[in-house]
């Protein structure tokens, strides 16, 4: 299946509006000029997995592989940074090549190549960027550079125009995975404005590290996903933490450090051991596995930490929302795949649509990249060959 071709002029079928690009725009132009239904290849490698895919016209994903680097990292309770730089090597073309193959693309298909260039770990990102330039500079076709957290935001632009209800802006964005907890201010022609952060860890990093202190494997998320809704979350009473000067930003060490207290007080390390002990004998234990290890008090602290978690999330979101007279609200990230916070979400009743990815793309994936690419294409934002990988690279 080659790219659909229409002559300029012609209106386009996906109802994306009529894009007057040419998407080589230093090629000569022949005669009777084409444009393609834009085709767009995504490379994303900022933390622990590898991923490719197609996206056409910023809203059809034709492919989206993603390589995880799980078994790498699980045993270890965290990312390993070179490790996780070796493991893109490792999978990085035959990633691209089944993103290729699996939507019948060939490179002479696409209209351009978008690459994360941050924020992540520098010797991952390299990976992917460097490849990316690779192979823009073998086709002659041009390189977009997409911020991590960009793509986040565009996972749900991508899912909500495609089902033909395209969000609506201003939008409040809660960008929260592994590595960041972000509130967005989203406005039209996507700028974005910063209304708040997390002051130490991410959600994510501590839904890993309670995970971690319990013996339970990384990334700890979806674990204690699957436990929580079995404890009783109103059994261990976290306290909200009050914040000092933005009020929308976000703090989790207190929690960590309250999640601590508690197991030091309550004797917990042969059951600790014991997951442990599972860890090291099977490479995936089951959800059943991890429960049958796992007694009714800890059940509880899982589910009031998960409790404490969602309530710092939805409350400061739903404050930035209101904040800035919102017209929705994108959830994405890692941690968006809870599913106690998407029932919470639900719950809520907010007075404006709230927009999760499906699963598949709340976790990393290349498919967003592909889709924050998309207006940057129409925009004709191009990076040069020089561009660099940056470790903390802001998105305003
Ligand atoms: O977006 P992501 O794949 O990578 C980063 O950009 O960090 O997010 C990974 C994070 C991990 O911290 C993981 O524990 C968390 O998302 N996560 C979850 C769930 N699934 C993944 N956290 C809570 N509930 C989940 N179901
Ligand atoms: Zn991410």
């Amino acid at each position: 299946m080659g790219p659909a071709r229409l002559a300029l002029g012609e209106p386009r079928p996906s109802g994306s509006g009529g894009l007057q690009l040419n998407p080589r725009p230093w090629t000569t132009p022949a005669p009777y000029p084409t444009i393609n239904i834009v085709r767009i290849l995504g490379i994303e490698s900022s933390c622990d997995e590898t991923a490719a895919a197609v996206v056409e016209d910023g809203e059809t994903v034709l492919s989206s592989i993603v390589a995880s680097q799980f078994g790498t990292h699980g045993k270890y309770g965290g990312v390993v940074p070179e490790l996780a730089s070796r493991e893109h090597l490792r999978a990085i073309v035959p990633v691209v090549r089944e993103a290729l193959g699996r939507s019948a693309t060939r490179l002479e298909d696409l209209a351009a190549i978008a690459a994360t260039v941050g924020p992540g770990l520098v010797g991952s990102l390299l990976v992917g960027l460097t490849y990316a330039k690779a192979l823009c500079f073998a086709r002659g076709l041009p390189l977009i550079a997409v911020n991590h957290v960009e793509g986040h935001i565009h996972a749900v632009i991508l899912e909500a125009r495609r089902a033909g209800a395209p969000v609506e802006f201003p939008a409040l964005a809660l960008v929260v995975s592994g590595g960041h907890t972000h509130l967005f201010e989203v406005l039209p022609e996507f700028r974005y404005r910063l209304l708040g952060k997390t002051r130490d860890d991410a959600a994510g990093e501590a839904f890993d590290k309670v995970a971690k202190l319990l013996g339970f494997p990384y990334p700890g998320g979806p674990v204690i996903d699957r436990l929580a809704p079995h404890g009783n979350p109103r059994a261990v009473p976290f306290t909200f933490a009050k914040m000092k000067g933005n009020a929308l930003d976000f703090s989790f060490s207190g929690l960590k450090t309250a999640v601590l207290r508690w197991v030091q007080a309550h004797d917990m390390q042969a059951e600790i051991d014991a997951r442990r002990a599972l860890l090291r004998e099977r490479l995936q234990p089951s959800f059943e596995e991890w429960l049958a290890v796992t007694p009714p008090r800890t059940l509880d602290l899982l589910a009031s930490f998960q409790h404490a978690v969602i309530a710092e999330l939805l409350i400061r979101a739903a404050a930035a929302a209101e904040r800035i007279d919102a017209r929705s609200m994108i959830a994405s990230g890692g941690v968006a795949c809870n599913a106690g916070l998407r029932a919470a979400a639900r719950s809520a009743r907010l007075p404006y649509p709230v927009h999760f990815p499906s699963p598949g793309l709340s976790t990393d994936n290349a498919a967003m990249i592909a889709a924050a690419a998309f207006p940057k294409l129409e925009r004709g934002d191009f990076a040069g060959l020089d561009a660099a990988a940056e470790a903390s690279l802001a998105l305003a």
